[in-house]
């Protein structure tokens, strides 16, 4: 039986996939861990509190709980990233190097990382943006998943270790707001669309970038873990990609179901890393490889977020 530990479990996604982690394996075999407690229908499963930078409390909660699978989520993203560049490159970094030694000093079964869009740059190919391509990141968030990704492959090839990943477009949920990233827009412009009726996007009307619904991150995430070993042929990480939209479609998009909503756009300094950043991603290997395909389109995403937002705010 699988017992698994999962760092920044309280986040976007950490708050989503544990659970769903939860529902596969069982609650008692799922460990969640955060810098924060957690809240809601993640309290119910065990939970500890871990500074991933703690490398010896990783390892001692690894041990105690008799751990074969993490599932390293905790980092600081691509906005954030820039307000404290150092910081953001060492945790993203020194975090991930303790969970790949874990793995390898434990023998565990299999690690999940993810890696994101943000490895590509302002010379990368922008549309249908291949597997292997020019990568040359100028965010730090970007640059530390792209040596993210050299780690990841260099751990497998040296010392077997089964570390999978996935290169996440920007996630759009409403249960667990994110925090810090360029792509972040998407979330808000739902809460203010049921709140306010209106919205200022940080970033210019005809900004396209890859995005996917965070059911379908799960699913691909929950795919790639239980493909058989030998469908994985990416030890980097997988492109992986749904939906390409600019903040004007998802307006739109809102618009159809709340006609009154406006939008408004005044471009900050996050309108430079989305312009770095591709306007859709070629998937196909991942497709090929483990059998990806993704469920939700624009406007299903949209109806479904409204729909679960309004019960969720209670309107
Ligand atoms: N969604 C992330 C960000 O915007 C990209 O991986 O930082």
């Amino acid at each position: 039986m699988s017992k698994i530990l999962v760092t920044g479990a309280c986040g976007q996604l950490g708050s989503e996939l544990t659970i769903a982690l939860r529902t596969k394996h069982g609650n008692d075999n799922v460990l969640a861990t955060d810098v924060r407690n957690p809240s809601g229908q993640l309290a119910e499963g065990p939970f500890e509190i871990l500074n991933v930078m703690d490398r010896d409390k990783l390892f001692e909660l690894a041990n105690k709980y008799q751990i074969t699978q993490v599932y390293h989520l905790a980092a600081i993203l691509s906005a954030k990233g820039e307000s404290d560049p150092k910081f953001a490159w060492q945790l993203n970094m020194e975090s991930l190097i303790h969970v790949l030694d874990l793995a390898k000093d434990n023998k565990l079964e299999k690690i999940y990382w993810p890696s994101s869009i943000a490895v590509f740059g302002p010379s990368t190919p922008r549309i249908n943006t291949p597997q292997d391509t020019v990568m040359d990141p100028n965010t730090v968030y970007g640059i530390s998943k792209l040596a993210g990704e050299r780690w990841c492959e260099y751990y497998f090839q040296k010392y077997g270790v089964d570390v999978r990943s996935l290169r996440y477009p920007g996630l759009i949920g409403y249960k667990a707001k994110p925090g810090g990233g360029t792509t972040d827009y998407a979330v808000d412009i739902f809460y203010k669309a049921l709140e306010e009726g209106s919205f200022e996007c940080f970033l210019s009307e005809n900004t396209a970038l890859p995005m996917m619904y965070i059911d379908d991150a799960i699913k691909a995430t929950i795919d790639l873990m239980e493909a058989d070993i030998e469908t994985i042929k990416v030890r980097s990480s997988y492109n992986i990609a749904a939906i390409s939209f600019t903040p004007k479609e998802i307006a739109n998009e809102i618009k159809k179901l709340i006609p009154e909503f406006n939008i408004s756009y005044k471009p900050d300094f996050r309108q430079q890393i989305a312009d770095s950043w591709p306007d859709s991603i070629d998937d196909k290997k991942a497709r090929h490889d483990w059998g990806w395909n993704h469920d939700f389109d624009l406007s299903k995403m949209t109806n479904e977020i409204l729909e679960g937002l309004r019960k969720q705010l209670g309107l």
